[in-house]
Formats: C-alpha cells, structure tokens, sequence
C-alpha cells in the first residue's frame, strides 16, 4: 500500500484570464515535511486554499489519506484530519487563548478543554491560556493561529508562511514547535518565503513558478537549481537563502 498522505493529480485553477495553478501534481509522504516556495503571486497560497477547500478548481483531483476529497468543504476535511493556517493571522481577539484553542469545531476529542491545554503547551503558550489575544504579541499571535490548527487534531496541516513578521527569537521559537509537531506524526506542507528557516525543516521542496512547478527536490538541490535562481532574480521575494 502507498504511504501517501495527499496525492494532488493534475490540479488547475482559473481567475478570469489568469491561471493561477496550472496542471500541478505532487505526493506527500505520511509524516513528510513538504516546502512549497516561489515568488509573489506564484500560485502558493491558491494551492492551499484548493487543497483545504476553500476553493474548488476548474479540472484535476485531490486525495487524501486514500479517499478522493476534490471539491469537499473545509468542514469536511477538518473532520477528516486537513487543516490549514492562513497567511493573515485569523484569531478572535477578544477571546482568550483557552477559549480560542476551545472553539472552532474540536474535530476528534470530546474533550475540549483538556485538548486546549496540551495545544498551549505544544504551542508554548500553556502561561497565557486566560489572557486575551489582542494583549499577545505578534509572535504569540501566530503561534496561536498555528494552535488553533493543531486543535482540530490534524493528521495534515498546511501552515502558510508561519514565519513571516517574526524576530530571530520567535523564529527560533516557532522552529522548535513545528519540529515537535513533526516529531508527533504530522505531516506538514509549508509555504515560505523565509528559506534558510524552512530547509532547516522541510525534507523535500517544490517550487512554483506562474501556477506550474517548476522544481522538486531536497533543498540542497534547490539552491543549485537554475531554474528556481532565475524564477527568483526575475521577481523580488522577501528571500535570505
Ligand atoms: N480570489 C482571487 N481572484 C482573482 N485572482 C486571484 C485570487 N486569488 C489569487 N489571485 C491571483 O492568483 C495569483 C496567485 O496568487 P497567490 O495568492 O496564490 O500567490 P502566492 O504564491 O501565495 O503569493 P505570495 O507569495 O505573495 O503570498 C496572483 O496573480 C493573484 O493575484
Ligand atoms: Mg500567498
């Protein structure tokens, strides 16, 4: 039987004129890190938003676990174990941080609260649990966005540039956390355009360039790889490889 986790056969989407992702296939392997870079506009985050169903493209499939799940809400797949980060922080500020991990449709475990304080701790926030978002910080904020992620208990989680805004120590940080999350068996897909952070993490890269993949390697390959030098000399990335 095949390890794969996610099979992506053929996916295109359209916006008017534009194709936004065109024709890409890929695999990723049971407890695989997976990077996905490019440049801006390069079709990373309409890949997520297709993959976790908030979007339904125009032709190709979509497997997970096995099932076919092309075109199901994200409800679903939450239920099913796929999940995803978004690249603007969503939290509900007034909240606090026990009550957030407490909400968004807890998908396996009946109990809630209990799953709320082990996500704190995975997510180094087990000291704020009664505080509110809007009091956290930027970094604690995303770790929080990423905590709410793991409160669904994913088997996969599509994190959409975890380390964007972030200081030396909250990248550190957040690099120990989504370490763990690895080592607790789930299979993460990671878009970043911060690429020293992510090769540190990530087994395998994919690189998009206008909606098509245009590499797929270790990252030890990717930065020897002339086509992703110039997809990234030709645009300007937020890159520190
Ligand atoms: N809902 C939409 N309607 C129309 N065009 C869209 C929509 N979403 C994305 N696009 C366009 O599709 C292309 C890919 O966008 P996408 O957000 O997937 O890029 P990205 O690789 O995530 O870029 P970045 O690194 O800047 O986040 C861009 O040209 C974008 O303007
Ligand atoms: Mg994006």
């Amino acid at each position: 039987m095949s390890n794969d986790i996610l099979e992506v056969k053929n996916l295109i989407k359209r916006f008017g004129g534009l194709t936004a992702i065109d024709d890409v296939s890929f695999t990723v392997k049971q407890g695989e890190c997976l990077g996905i870079i490019g440049p801006n506009g390069a079709g990373k985050t309409t890949l997520f938003s297709l993959i976790s169903g908030f979007l339904k493209p125009d032709s190709g499939s979509i497997y997970f676990k096995g099932k076919e799940i092309t075109g199901l809400s994200p409800h679903k797949l939450v239920s099913m174990g796929l999940t995803r980060t978004f690249q603007l922080i969503k939290v509900f500020s007034n909240l606090t941080v026990r009550e957030n991990l407490c909400i968004p449709g807890m998908a396996h475990s009946k109990d809630y609260e209990g799953v709320a304080e082990e996500v704190a701790r995975k997510i180094h926030l087990e000291d704020y649990l009664d505080t509110q978002a809007k009091n956290l910080s930027h970094g604690d904020l995303k770790k929080l966005s990423i905590g709410i992620a793991l409160a669904t208990e994913p088997d996969l989680i599509l994190l959409d540039e975890p380390f964007a805004g972030l200081n030396p120590e909250e990248i550190v940080d957040l690099d120990k956390i989504i370490d763990e999350m690895k080592k607790d068996g789930v299979t993460q897909i990671i878009i970043e355009h911060r690429l020293k952070e992510l090769f540190n993490l990530a087994d395998r890269v994919i690189v998009l360039n206008f909606g098509k993949t245009i590499f797929e390697g270790s990252p030890e390959e990717v930065v020897r790889d002339i086509r992703v030098i110039e997809a990234y000399l030709g645009k300007k990335g937020e890159t520190n490889a």
